[in-house]
């Protein structure tokens, strides 16, 4: 299936919607996404997990709008949660709790008893104190649950320090002896059934060597539970699985890459094993169905640089200053006589840290045009922030030739009234 960005004439679409005609009736900046591709990232998972005893779930901090939520999950996915606030998000988008994980190092008393009393598909449990705290709560209701240790198996998935988690020196899981300690805990735990296995060792990860690496690990680890008598049935593969953030609209074949090579190469590890196989994804659901729609302000030029100032701003896409991550820029309208100048864009936060893309070769913007800055799909709008008293944007989603809005800008206004003055 083609890429649903695509130039027409010099106008950037998504699916059949011509964005800078969309875009007249709109306030800049806002987010776009592509329900078309959505799906399509969604059958790329199930396709890979076919020939096995497989399901997917969709980790909500990627993006917890509803309208995605709903379409995911029609899509045959569960959810992969970490906080009460994503169980009561994925419960009210229809999620069955026989569909929800609920990973983190640090879940409340509060939130396991909320997982407890819905009775969820797994708690994965990443420290001894977190099992006897949800040993007591079990007991307590009187209620048995099922649960999977994470284990953090020390192995390096090559991504930005920040997104990897596998390694020892990271805060998740625990490391294999000590798993077994408390897999022999649980096992004498009335309460708690445990059932499955749990690792995810970081995001963004464009390689399969790792995840190989991982999944041996996990069968050796799951090999030795077994002499002691301790039968895992599911083995909750976690996610990460990186997407290419290459330019998708002028590339459009590259942009979804990775999944089924890392997705295939994973997999094939739990070949002839009767395992019960979950995956925990969020950024390559979702990633390269989104956009942010963002209006040039100014441009200016000092001694040492040019620089395209937008009105989209850190506080709306992170992901450039907190991890210097590199996101495709488009404008979506292209002038082909435009000049191509190198060009900082830049938002209007006022922190030097703010920008979405720096000393990029683009064709030249003046003020009033609009860029697209591509894969802002994932961990675009939900690491968003109100800084500077900026709104959060409105986000759109686009099915085929239709596009609603599906969810409203927070304002300041809104934000004040919840203060006392
Ligand atoms: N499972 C667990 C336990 C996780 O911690 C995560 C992500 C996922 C699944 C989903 O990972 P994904 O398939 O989306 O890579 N804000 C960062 C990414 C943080 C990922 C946190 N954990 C970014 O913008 O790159």
């Amino acid at each position: 299936m083609n890429y649903p960005y695509h130039y027409k004439n010099g106008r950037l679409f998504c699916e059949e919607v011509d964005i800078a005609e969309a875009a007249e009736n709109m306030e800049t900046p806002f987010y776009l996404y592509s329900s078309r591709e959505i799906r399509h990232s969604c059958q790329i998972i199930r396709e890979a997990g076919s020939p096995y005893h497989f399901k997917p779930f969709y980790a909500l901090k990627a993006n917890y709008n509803p309208a995605l939520l709903k379409l995911i999950r029609e899509e045959g996915f569960g959810a992969d949660i970490v906080s009460g606030g994503e169980l009561y998000f994925a419960r009210r988008a229809g999620f069955v709790p026989e569909e929800i994980v609920f990973a983190g190092v640090g879940k409340t008393e509060q939130e396991l008893r909320a997982a407890l009393k819905e009775e969820i598909a797994s708690i994965n449990i990443e420290s001894e104190a977190e099992l006897l705290l949800l040993s007591r709560i079990a007991a307590n209701l009187k209620q048995k649950t099922a649960i999977a240790i994470r284990i953090n198996p020390d192995i390096d998935a090559q991504t930005h320090e920040y997104i990897s988690t596998g390694l020892h020196s990271n805060k998740f899981g625990v490391d294999a002896e000590s798993a077994m300690q408390l897999y022999r805990m649980a096992a004498a735990d009335p309460w708690l059934e445990p059932e499955g296995i749990h690792m995810h060792i970081g995001s963004q990860i464009e390689n399969g060597q790792p995840y190989v690496d991982a999944a041996r690990f996990l069968l050796n680890f799951i090999e030795r539970l077994a002499a002691e008598g301790i039968r895992i049935s599911t083995v909750d593969l976690g996610g990460g699985i990186g997407i290419n953030y290459e330019d998708p609209f002028e590339k459009p074949e590259k942009a979804r890459t990775f999944t089924q090579h890392i997705l295939n190469d994973y997999l094939a590890v739990f070949k002839n094993r009767s395992l019960k196989l979950f995956l925990e994804v969020g950024r390559s659901v979702v990633g390269s169905a989104g956009v942010l729609i963002s209006r040039v302000i100014y441009t200016k030029t000092t001694p040492a640089k040019h620089f395209t100032i937008v009105d989209a701003a850190m506080n709306n896409l992170i992901r450039p200053s907190l991890y210097r991550a590199h996101h495709p820029i488009a404008a979506v309208r292209k002038e082909t006589t435009a000049p191509v100048v190198t060009t900082d864009v830049v938002g209007p936060v006022c922190e030097t840290g703010d920008f979405l893309a720096r000393e990029r070769a683009l064709p030249a913007l003046k003020e009033g045009d609009l860029i697209a800055v591509g894969g802002a799909g994932a961990y675009g709008q939900s690491l968003a922030s109100l800084y500077n008293l900026r709104p959060m944007v409105a986000e759109y989603l686009v099915d085929g030739s239709s596009i609603r809005k599906i969810s409203p800008a927070l304002t300041p206004e809104e934000l004040a009234d919840r203060f006392e003055w």
